[in-house]
Formats: C-alpha cells, structure tokens, sequence
C-alpha cells in the first residue's frame, strides 16, 4: 500500500545517441511521471531506449519506452510507459526487486511439461468431467438467456425454479462426480495429490471461476484461504454468482460437510460464550475476560449479544493478523451497540500469534483471560508452531478458566474437494495428536468434541484452580 507521496529522483533518457535529462516520480504500477529538463520538446509516443537512474545505490537501467502526454498538476509533463520487457514499478520502488510483468512465462516450459506427470486414469476422469461441466454449463446458460428479459421479480422466481429442480440434479451429479474423484486418487501419495490437484485446477479454472466462492479461495486476494469474506460467504450460504450456473458451482462446496462444520462451530462457539453469561466468573461481580485469538470477522459474537444485558458483563479481546477482518468485526460491534443502544467493552489487537510467540511477558501487556477461543486457525499451524501457540495461550488463561480450540479432522470429508478444487490445504490432526499438543503442560485437563459432521474437532482445555 502506498500512503505517502513517493519521492521525486532525476534519471536520463537515451534516444540514439542523445542523453536526455529528466526528473521522475512513481505514477503507478506500470507508468512513470516525467517532466523534462531544459525544456526538451517531445512529442505524443516519442520513444526512448531506456530510461537510466539510480535506485538504493544501484543503476537501474529500463527499456525501451514510450511517453505519452499527460499534464499533471505537479508540473509533470506526462508519462513514460515500456514498450517490451514492461517492469513492475511497484515491486521496483516498494519492495527493491526487478519484476517484469511477463517473469510469469518463465515458468511456461516447467508449467506446460506439468501434464506428462498426470496419471492416464486422472486425465480421462478430468476431460469426461470438462465435457459433462461444458455439457451442464450450456444448457444453464441457454436458459438464462430465454428469460433475460423477463421482468427482474419474474426473472428471479423463475431462476429459483430452475435452481430448485435441474439445479439440484446437477448438484447430485457433482456429488457423484466427486465420489468417483475421490475413488481415483485415494491412494496417491501427498507429492501426486499436489500434482494432480494443480492439473485439475488448470483444467477446470474455467469452471472455478464462475463460482464465487471457489474463485476466491484459489484467487486468494488478501493472500490466504479462510478470509472474512469467504467465510462470509460459508456462514451465509446462499446461491451467489452471475449466472444460473454460477450459482450452483458456488453453492456446491458451502452445502459440502466442512462448510456445514464451520457453521455448526460458529454454534457451538455460541453456546459456550452464551453459558459463559450465566456462568460463574460472573458471580464474582466482575466482567468476564474473552480473547478470540484469529477472530476474524467475529460473526459468531451477534449470536451472543442479542441484548443489552448480555453486552455488559463480558469484556472482549479479539486477535487477529488481518487489519481488514478486524475493521469488519469493529463494524459488526458498532451495529451491535447501535442495535441495542449501549456499549461492548472490545480490544482489538492486530497481531500475528507468531509475533506472540516471541513476548515473554504476554499477561503484562494482554492481562488474564477467563475464556480464550480460536477458531480455524490450528489448521493452518505446523505441530511444533501449533504446540508453542496453544502453550502460550494457556499461560494467559486464569486458573479456572476455559480454552477450546478447533481444528479439522484428518478424516473430513471434504478434504480433497478444498484441496485440488478450492486450493485450501489445512494441517489435520488426529484426536491424539490434537491432545498431545498440550503433552508438557501438566495441569491442563483436555478432552476433544465433535460437532455434528465430525469433520470439525475442538480441544476443550480447562486449567484447574489449584
Ligand atoms: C478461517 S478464518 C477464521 C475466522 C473466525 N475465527 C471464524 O471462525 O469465523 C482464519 C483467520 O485466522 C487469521 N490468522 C491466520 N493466521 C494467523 C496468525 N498467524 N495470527 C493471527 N491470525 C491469523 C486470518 O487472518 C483469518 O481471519
């Protein structure tokens, strides 16, 4: 992200033999601002062999270029845009590294000889799914277009009617679809699933891509699987997309068992901080601590909060790495108060649990918490991160005080759908390595749930008084 105004340097430009003085600025990514010395009349697509300037010490020499007239307000004169190799001046000017917006096919010979490693069942299964998807995607779209200029109400009910009745059929065809998926890569190793997952990823990105939802987690635009608006999208559950297939494809996966677990912990997290209401740290007239430790967009805390009363004896701490999913669970806080006219007492910490990891002191600058959760984050920790975290939070726990933690099970169900369609790989565990997490913490009394899909898994820690 780029906040302040970046910094002006001079540079030259070579026409032939002519070294031409300039003075330049970064406009965006891939344009330059210029504005020439001693007056030097050029004109609209004059081009230039390189550009010359020094960056941190290094020359840095780009080209060829073309400029393009432009009067700006800051008295540039226009912009210096590349003709043939065309550089990345973001990843140049932010980040102190030479990119080219072609450096993509440098990896052409590797991504193309990718095939030639694809098992002969795998490639038949993939070119018979893409004929059926094609076969399933041209009658949907044949009939959206013989209602399209039906009025919009009349357009939507006769949408839902299709959804509801070829919709659904096509739903089962891809359920079946991915039995038969499931059948032909059982037994590969973890190397061949990596494989076979990327070559089905570049055959059906077509296909993905009509599926907001499945767009998203392999586009990954804030760099991770799992961010708020995908699990937005999970909690609300709803035919989304442009079309009548594109709704169908996005639907599919959230209706698969993982997206039903994340609803169903979201729940469960309910419930507990619901109990928590009532409980008895409450009794002891103060507030109750709760840390939410990856929070997300905290969806789960205007289940919890549907009075007045219940905003105030409860006073939260919600972590997370995300900036984005932080100011989206400000807001959902701000529409709670607003909504029952009162105030929740809310820390927010914009912090990474590995950056946790390396303060000794955590309870000096987080207190103690009676209540701390995390949901969908030991997922994505490696056993010996994943043990170092869970630790530290139990050292922030009061004694009495309660943890649970989730992770997916090794045997979910939808593993190999989010692994080779959606791109979402997760570390799972086993109920045994789950518990062992906390093997050289003594006092911690665990035992591991299940919600109702059990592909979801929750380690409930509880820290004894004595
Ligand atoms: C799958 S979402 C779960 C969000 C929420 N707990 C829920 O269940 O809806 C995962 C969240 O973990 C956060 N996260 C991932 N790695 C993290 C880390 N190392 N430290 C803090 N937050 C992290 C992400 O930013 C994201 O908001």
């Amino acid at each position: 992200m780029i906040n302040q105004q970046p910094p002006r340097f001079n540079a030259h430009l070579l026409q032939g033999q002519a070294r031409i003085p300039i003075e330049a600025q970064y406009a965006s990514r891939f344009s330059l601002l210029i504005r020439f010395f001693n007056g030097f009349p050029s004109d609209q697509g004059a081009e230039f062999n390189k550009i010359v300037f020094q960056q941190n010490g290094d020359k840095v020499e780009m080209g060829p270029c073309q400029y393009i007239v432009e009067p700006h307000h800051q008295n540039f004169q226009g912009r210096l845009v590349f003709k043939q190799a065309v550089y990345d001046l973001n990843s140049l000017f932010f980040k102190n590294k030479i990119d080219k917006l072609q450096t993509e096919f440098s990896n052409l010979p590797l991504i193309l000889a990718h095939k030639t490693k694809i098992k002969k069942e795998f490639k038949e299964f993939i070119a018979n799914l893409t004929y059926d998807l094609n076969v399933y995607k041209n009658i949907f779209d044949t009939l959206d277009a013989r209602y399209a200029d039906e009025p919009e109400l009349i357009k939507q009910k006769v949408q839902q009617a299709v959804i509801e009745t070829e919709g659904r059929k096509f739903m089962r065809f891809m359920d079946q679809k991915l039995e038969e998926f499931e059948r032909t890569i059982i037994n590969y190793s973890k190397k061949e699933h990596e494989r076979h997952g990327y070559y089905l990823r570049k055959q059906l990105w077509h296909f993905l891509m009509c599926s907001p939802f499945m767009a998203r987690t392999n586009l990954k635009p804030r760099g991770y699987s799992g961010d708020s608006v995908m699990m937005k999208m999970l909690y609300d559950n709803q035919y989304e997309g442009h079309s009548t297939f594109a709704k169908l494809m996005h639907k599919h996966p959230n209706e698969h068992p993982a997206a039903q677990a994340v609803r169903n912990r979201r729940k469960l997290v309910a419930k507990m901080l619901g109990e928590l209401k009532f409980g008895r740290q409450k009794a002891s007239g103060r507030k109750i601590r709760v840390l939410s430790v990856a929070c997300g967009p905290a969806f789960e805390l205007q289940d919890v909060l549907t009075s007045a009363h219940d905003c105030t004896g409860i006073q939260f701490t919600l972590l997370d790495q995300d900036k984005s999913a932080l100011s989206e669970a400000a807001s959902l806080i701000a529409m709670i108060e607003k909504k029952f006219n009162t105030k929740i007492e809310v820390e927010f910490l914009n912090e990474s649990v590995r950056t946790m990891l390396t303060t000794p002191k955590l309870d000096k600058m987080w207190g103690q918490f009676d209540y701390i959760y995390s949901m969908g984050l030991f997922d994505y920790l490696t056993p010996p991160v994943a043990r170092a975290v869970i630790e530290k939070l139990y050292q922030i726990l009061n004694k009495g005080g309660e943890m649970v933690v989730g992770n997916f099970h090794i045997s979910n169900a939808s593993r190999y759908y989010m692994e080779y369609w959606l791109d979402w790989v997760l570390y799972y565990r086993t109920e045994q390595e789950f518990i062992d997490l906390l093997k050289n913490v003594p006092t911690a009394e665990s035992r591991v749930l299940f919600e109702d899909t059990g592909s979801q898994m929750f380690l409930h820690v509880t820290k004894s008084e004595s």
